[in-house]
């Protein structure tokens, strides 16, 4: 037997994109099944990065999920650039008239979203198996999926592709309709996260001889470092102190005596890439999130940007509910695209500043250190850096002319 299910939007993937497009919608009065192919205890145990936007911390207030994040969340003016053993202060709040960042876990952002998801007794389906999405290219789409031994059907209007960069909604689509984008760094990042004060009470963002560094924090007692390594490296070489002893060797003087180690509470190591995929619409399916464009963590853009998707998806399918208009359907994937390929580029280009490459030379060394030294005292170069990493606005000026049509 099929249980056959009807809504207007079916989402597939409850990561931060899925959910808070789940709340944004029900917030609008769009009905919305998610459907994850995880269980909650799975989706809440994946540590990622945890600096959040203005327009992200706005939209959580949107969403009605900010309380905790303003209560618990620390608020960043700047954060500190280590080279050439010297630290320098990017003053986020001087150079962008106020603006500020939020450091707020990932982890915590995700219990927020299901917590409010629960709390509204929204419809969503988790550890489901073999999900697919069909016959989106026509009016009348459907998500398959089994659980538990059952089979069941969604019929819904549209798909919300949030199921992340290993998802069946980019994969499902036919070859020749999209183009894929793609550069994968070679090496990189060993994190630890522990139970003990941060060693700054900003971030440090480390470039040395040794490879990058940073120096990241989730509350007043709990840190979080990354380290450059070779992606041929393994867990079990990195002893917890073998990790803080490479640390300190990429850290200042000051820094070093100001660092408090203590045993890892989580150990992983994690790839980098650039990945973008055109368009973000087919049909009735749209893809929102890591399923659709991966940064490098170098600047912490990805759930920023999942979140920004989020909400031009959530626009169209107003226009499209409310307004009975289909501009924003049309306009979804370029909007998103502009803003994503402005933060692809941001994050390529601090990573590659900020990191030691297999094939660079001494020259390469040089040139990256006269580079942060021009940007460390230049008001431009600084401004540039500050307005990048507070995150561009959702509309920023009108599209230029040789915008492609996505
Ligand atoms: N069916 C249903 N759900 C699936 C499937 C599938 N076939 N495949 C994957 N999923 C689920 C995953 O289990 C995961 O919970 O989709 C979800 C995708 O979540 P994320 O990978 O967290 O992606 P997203 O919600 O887009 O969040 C982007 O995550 O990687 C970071 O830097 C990124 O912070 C950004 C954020
Ligand atoms: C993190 O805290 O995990 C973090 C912070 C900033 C980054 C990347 C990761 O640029």
């Amino acid at each position: 037997m099929t249980h056959s299910i009807r809504t207007q939007v079916a989402i597939v993937g409850a990561g931060p994109a899925g959910l808070l497009l789940g709340q944004l919608l029900h917030k609008a009065g769009i009905d919305a099944v998610m459907v994850e192919r995880q269980s909650p205890d799975y989706v809440l145990g994946r540590i990622r990065a945890g600096v959040l936007e203005q327009v992200t911390m706005d939209l959580l207030d949107e969403a009605g999920v900010g309380a905790r994040m303003h209560r618990d969340g620390l608020v960043h003016s700047g954060f500190d650039m280590l080279f050439a053993g010297q630290r320098h202060r990017v003053d986020l709040a001087a150079l962008t008239g106020g603006q500020n960042v939020m450091v707020y876990g990932q982890t915590e952002v995700t219990r927020d979203l299901m917590d409010a998801r629960t709390q509204a007794g929204l419809p969503s389906y988790y550890e489901a198996q073999d999900v697919q999405v069909l016959d989106f290219d026509t009016d009348h789409p459907r998500v398959w999926f089994q659980k538990d031994g059952e089979s069941y059907e969604i019929a819904c209007d549209f798909i919300a592709g949030c199921d992340g960069f290993h998802g069946i909604c980019r994969a499902s689509v036919p070859r020749a309709a999209i183009k894929e984008f793609e550069k994968v760094y070679p090496f990189g990042w060993l994190g630890v996260l522990s139970d003990t004060p941060p060693v700054h009470h900003e971030l440090i963002y480390v470039n040395s001889e040794r490879g990058f560094a940073l120096c990241s924090q989730r509350s007043a007692t709990r840190s979080r470092y990354y380290l450059q390594v070779p992606m041929t490296d393994t867990l079990d070489q990195w002893s917890d102190d073998a990790f803080w002893a490479e640390l300190r060797l990429r850290l200042d003087p000051q820094a070093r005596a100001d660092l408090v180690t203590g045993a890892s509470i989580e150990k992983s190591i994690a790839p980098l890439r650039s990945f973008v995929t055109e368009p973000m619409r087919f049909g009735r399916l749209f893809l929102a999130g890591d399923a659709a464009h991966i940064v490098p963590p170098t600047g912490a853009k990805g759930l920023n940007l999942a979140a920004s998707d989020v909400k031009y998806l959530s626009q169209a399918l107003q226009d499209f509910y409310l307004e009975r208009s289909q501009a924003g359907i049309e306009a979804y994937s370029g909007r998103c695209l502009r803003r994503i390929w402005r933060a692809e580029r941001f994050s390529w280009w601090f990573t590659t500043l900020m990191h030691q490459f297999p094939t660079d030379t001494a020259i390469d060394a040089r040139l990256k250190e006269a580079e942060l030294d021009y940007l460390m005292h230049s008001q431009a170069g600084l401004r540039s850096i500050a307005e990048n990493y507070i995150g561009l606005p959702l509309n920023f000026g009108s599209p230029a002319a040789s915008t492609p049509a996505f």
